[in-house]
């Protein structure tokens, strides 16, 4: 199949692009670069042996999404991976993250439209299902997600699947990511935040590389066996062969398809921090910080749905994710910038 991957250059969409070249796919992505290296896509069509179309180009730029549909008219399906994503972020400049994130998924919409393309697959997050009962399951109904960013998931999932009762031959994959961690196993691609990272495994690796002094865990007094949060942490590697499973199974399967990206287990925030100590044989040290606004004590997926339908489980465990987060980390001390 010939996909288009936006925001192809980010973390989890440069792993996806290794596995899609890898099953035989072409590759189109459209990316601004907003939070990403072009370095990524060098280096994922290294890795492949394989060559990558780029477009460095905004999804909400109307003008030149129809100059790159109208250009390649062999279009099979897109993966939607751009967007802002700093949860924290999106509470001090919403107006950015809803444009960016809701404009950007209705003019993908309108060129589906236009240029007849009735496959998508859109980055969703466990976020939408807000505090609910755990293991989230997917006919759970959404929650209120408590900040912009989680609202722009929820909406654009809405927006996807009122875009599929109007056209009825469209197949729309919505996939919930739990928590995304990890690298490819060469230390070629992985997670590059800019700044000081707000999400818990690049944090802890970059106080493990001296780059940052202490981890602040956020909380010890949730009604958790530790007293930390716990969440579902899934190998990058593994959501990527999630994408391409998904895509290959379900393209031209006309309807709204939901399924949980997770691997099911809960790791608390302790235990993910002394697997990587012990992983590494390293140590990373730490304080205990009050708790942060808006964390859930525990969550992790109900994964059986992806299991059963697609053929997927995650295969990955905890000790891969922090080998390979450490193996990227040692071989990228500053991301794709050196
Ligand atoms: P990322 O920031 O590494 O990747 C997003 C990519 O989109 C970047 O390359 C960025 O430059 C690009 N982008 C952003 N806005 C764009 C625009 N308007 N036009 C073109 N390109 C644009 O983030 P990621 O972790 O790879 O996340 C990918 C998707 O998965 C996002 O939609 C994110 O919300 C979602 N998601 C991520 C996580 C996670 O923990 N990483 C969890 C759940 C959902
Ligand atoms: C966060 C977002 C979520 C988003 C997800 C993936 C919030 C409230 N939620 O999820 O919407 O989909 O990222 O991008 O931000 N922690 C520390 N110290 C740190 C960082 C994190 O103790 O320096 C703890 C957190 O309190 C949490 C756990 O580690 O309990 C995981 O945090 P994080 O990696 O930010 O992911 P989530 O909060 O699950």
């Amino acid at each position: 199949m010939v996909i288009l991957v936006t925001g192809g250059a980010g973390y989890i969409g440069s792993h996806t692009c290794l596995e899609l070249l890898r099953a035989g796919h072409q590759v189109i992505v459209v990316d601004n670069l907003c939070n990403s290296s072009r370095e990524a896509v060098n280096r994922v069509e290294k890795l492949a042996g394989k060559s990558i179309i780029f477009y460095q180009a905004d999804v909400t730029d109307e003008a030149a999404l129809a100059a790159i549909f109208a250009q390649h008219t062999n279009i099979d399906g897109i993966i939607h991976f751009a967007g802002l994503k700093a949860v924290g972020e999106s509470v001090v400049k919403p107006q950015q993250y809803y444009y960016n994130n809701i404009v950007g998924t209705l003019v993908l919409s309108k060129m589906m439209a236009q240029f007849g393309i009735k496959n998508i697959v859109f980055s969703s997050s466990a976020t939408v299902y807000g505090e609910n009962e755990i293991p989230f399951v997917e006919t759970m109904s959404l929650g209120v997600p408590t900040n912009p960013y989680g609202q722009t998931k929820l909406m654009s999932e809405q927006i996807l699947k009122d875009m599929a009762v109007a056209h009825q031959e469209w197949s729309v994959v919505l996939l919930r990511y739990f928590n995304p961690v990890g690298a490819h196993e060469s230390g070629q691609i992985g997670e590059a935040p800019q700044g000081i990272p707000n999400n818990l495994m690049p944090f802890i690796s970059q106080v493990a590389a001296g780059r940052l002094e202490k981890l602040n865990i956020f909380g010890n007094d949730y009604p958790t066996p530790d007293g930390t949060c716990i969440r579902d942490y899934i190998h990058v590697c593994d959501l990527a062969e999630g994408h391409v499973r998904a895509l290959e199974k379900l393209a031209d399967k006309s309807g709204v398809h939901v399924y949980n990206l997770g691997t099911g287990q809960g790791t608390s925030v302790m235990q993910l921090l002394t697997a990587f100590e012990r992983v590494n044989q390293l140590h990373v040290p730490y304080t205990i910080a009050p708790r942060r606004a808006g964390d859930i004590a525990a969550f992790y997926a109900d994964a059986s749905k992806a299991e059963r339908e697609l053929g997927w489980r995650a295969v990955r465990d905890i000790e891969a994710m922090c080998r390979d987060t450490w193996r990227w980390q040692t071989m990228n001390s500053h991301g794709y910038d050196q």
